[in-house]
């Protein structure tokens, strides 16, 4: 998959580019390339967000910058562009990222990420530019970089090649193969640590059973309700 992140500071993606599975990746035919605004604009000085139109606080990406960061790298007008890649905006106010989309996310050969900063976009470049607008929760950052990571992490993972084993982006947590419930619990050694025991079941070796066991764990943890907000602490 060959991945072009738009963003006003390309140097933070080449700490993510560096770790384990995201160099794999790279190493086996995936790219993650960085295009800056900055380098774009056809404004002076670098200029490339603006104050907003009826005032208030922050600034705006500017859609002429974008225009042109766009057309730079792919040479088509931006218009037709997300007719033939998914162009995808980060924004807190987008579609969230969930196991679904990221699934169908990675089955793209190619992805454009645009970050805003500050306030956010000109609301034209989601308009005419974008073909998805994707916020990965329901708060605010202080741009679209974080996010994109998230994204990108999420979607390479689940590319062959990315992890060590290629069963475990399989049966992970929200996987079809889990009926899309949270993964079963993992223990490894010591079998017993401070009086707190390994289920006996997984020291058994009867392999259906311990499926059957995990499979139960999963759809009670589907089925049960979300965090108690306490850290569990009324459990315990
Ligand atoms: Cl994609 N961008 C920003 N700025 N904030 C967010 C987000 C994205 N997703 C959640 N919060």
């Amino acid at each position: 998959m060959k991945v072009d992140v738009f963003t006003l500071f390309p140097e933070w993606f080449g700490w993510f580019a560096s770790q384990r599975h995201v160099s794999n990746l790279i190493a086996a035919g995936s790219s993650l390339e960085c295009v800056s605004f900055r380098e774009h604009t056809p404004l002076s000085g670098g200029q490339v967000d603006d104050t907003p139109f009826g005032g208030g606080a922050g600034m705006v990406l500017r859609v002429d910058v974008v225009d042109s960061a766009l057309r730079a790298r792919y040479g088509v007008d931006p218009v037709l562009l997300r007719e033939q890649r998914r162009v995808i905006a980060l924004a807190p106010g987008g579609r969230l990222l969930d196991e679904q989309l990221v699934d169908e996310l990675s089955r793209e050969p190619e992805l454009t990420l645009l970050c805003g900063r500050y306030e956010g976009f000109d609301e034209r470049i989601i308009e005419h530019f974008a073909s998805d607008v994707v916020s990965i929760g329901r708060y605010v950052l202080s741009g679209g970089e974080l996010a994109a990571m998230v994204l990108c992490d999420a979607v390479l993972r689940k590319l062959p090649g990315a992890l060590g084993h290629e069963r475990s982006a399989t049966e992970e947590s929200y996987s079809a193969a889990l009926e899309g419930n949270p993964e079963y619990p993992h223990y490894t050694r010591p079998a017993e640590y401070r009086g707190w025991a390994v289920p006996e079941i997984l020291l058994s070796g009867h392999h259906a059973r311990i499926e059957q066991w995990r499979r139960e764990r999963s759809r009670e943890r589907g089925a049960a309700p979300a965090d108690p907000g306490d850290g569990g602490a009324s459990a315990r």
